[in-house]
């Protein structure tokens, strides 16, 4: 859709809403890994990008403590008072909202509430992060309601502290900093530990396409936690041989190998991925600019048998798409992204076969599953801020 008509949509739903005109607007894009999956909790490398799929919030402040806040893609609604959130929760996406509110809140940030309309073409719930675009187009609000400023770094903190600890996701920085932190027409690498970045650029030509399984990720929450708390068990043996080893980052095939014999084999398998995806990020880092097919090929591959085998975050239908996708035309790498266990996959390919590449992966996956697959290629977009 294009932006005006867009924003005449949300504008016109709004005055039906709530009477009169929206104030402000904000956007927050969603992001997705091009390499470095579940590296972030381990201090380690990510290859990110944010995608030209966002989140906006038109809103107006009001002169109390509430807000209250409506969607035109998801069901149900919230109207809230800001101090009391402790104890009122929405049990929809409304949580990520009253999540950023309640962090800012604990930050020490005063909040003027607003009426707010959101709409998104991030897809929900398939790994391109529509959960930290929603929590970043709020910061937005928030900082423009109540007059403040947050840098990104810290607004991504933010919202991942609202996160984990009002939601009860446990997740990574990785997300809210992409949507934070990223930059047009390029993708970023983000080291989780200094919180850092670099924009890298991609060779021209090749195109970053998602194919979305569209199967459910009902496994999120527990195994993802599980898998954390596996590579905190690995660090922790490794950890009495080397006292300086803080996360799996700070340790080298080598020293795994070593001690391969003290780790059980499945704590052995989640920390040996980790470590070599790491690495694979720092060869994105120079495989990327330079466009070489083989060199990039391999390291997606590398990257999808290590979540298949052994951080064990595939799914059947990531594997049906996966074979789909190494089969279409044009293509160059494929991968898992986001947290795996179904959603979204990532894919480069050559500009021109783009359209065949597609055609293809959406006939081929549905008849290995009987599923439509959206498949459709992506842009790197701004990072969060006011709608312009
Ligand atoms: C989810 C989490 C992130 C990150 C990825 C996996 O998207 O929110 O923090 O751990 O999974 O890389």
């Amino acid at each position: 859709m294009e932006a005006e008509a867009r924003k005449k949509l949300v504008a016109d739903n709004f005055n039906e809403l709530f009477g009169g005109h929206p104030q402000f607007w904000s956007r927050a894009p969603g992001r997705v890994d091009l390499m470095g999956s579940h590296t972030d909790y381990n201090l380690g490398y990510v290859m990110t990008m944010t995608i030209d799929r966002d989140t906006w919030i038109a809103a107006r402040p009001r002169q109390d403590q509430r807000v209250c806040i409506h969607s035109l893609n998801a069901a149900g609604w919230g109207d809230f008072e800001l101090e009391t959130l402790e104890k009122t929760r929405g049990c929809n996406w409304t949580d990520y909202v009253r999540g950023t509110a309640w962090a800012l809140q604990q930050a020490g940030y005063k909040l003027t509430g607003f009426d707010g309309l959101v709409h998104s073409t991030v897809p929900f719930g398939s790994g391109l992060s529509s959960s930290a675009a929603l929590e970043m187009a709020c910061a937005v609000m928030f900082q423009q309601t109540s007059g403040f400023t947050l840098d990104p770094v810290e607004m991504a903190l933010i919202g991942q502290a609202g996160e984990n600890r009002y939601v009860g996701m446990n997740c990574g920085i990785l997300d809210q900093y992409s949507s934070t932190m990223g930059q047009a027409g390029s993708a970023l690498l983000l080291d989780c530990r200094s919180l850092s970045s670099q924009v890298t650029p991609m060779a021209a030509g090749i195109m970053v396409v998602i194919c979305d399984t569209r199967a459910e990720r009902n496994l999120v929450g527990t195994e993802y936690s599980e898998r954390r708390t596996q590579c905190e068990q690995g660090v922790e043996i490794l950890g009495k041989h080397y006292p300086d080893i803080e996360a799996l980052r700070d340790v080298s095939i080598e020293q795994l190998e070593r001690h391969n014999g003290e780790l059980p084999e499945v704590i052995y398998k989640r920390c040996r991925f980790i470590i070599e995806e790491n690495q694979r990020v720092l060869d994105l880092k120079q495989a990327l600019p330079d466009g070489n097919r083989q060199c990039l090929g391999e390291l997606f591959r590398d990257s999808y048998l290590g979540a298949r085998d052994l951080y064990q975050i595939s799914a059947l239908a990531m594997e049906s798409m996966y074979h789909a996708m190494l089969a279409a035309p044009g293509v160059i790498g494929a991968r898992q992204a986001g947290a795996g266990f179904g959603g979204c996959m990532v894919t480069l390919v050559q500009a021109e076969a783009v359209e065949a590449f597609a055609g293809q992966v959406q006939k081929d996956y549905a008849q290995r599953t009987g599923i439509q697959p959206q498949v459709f290629p992506v842009m790197a977009a701004a990072g969060a801020g006011l709608l312009k």
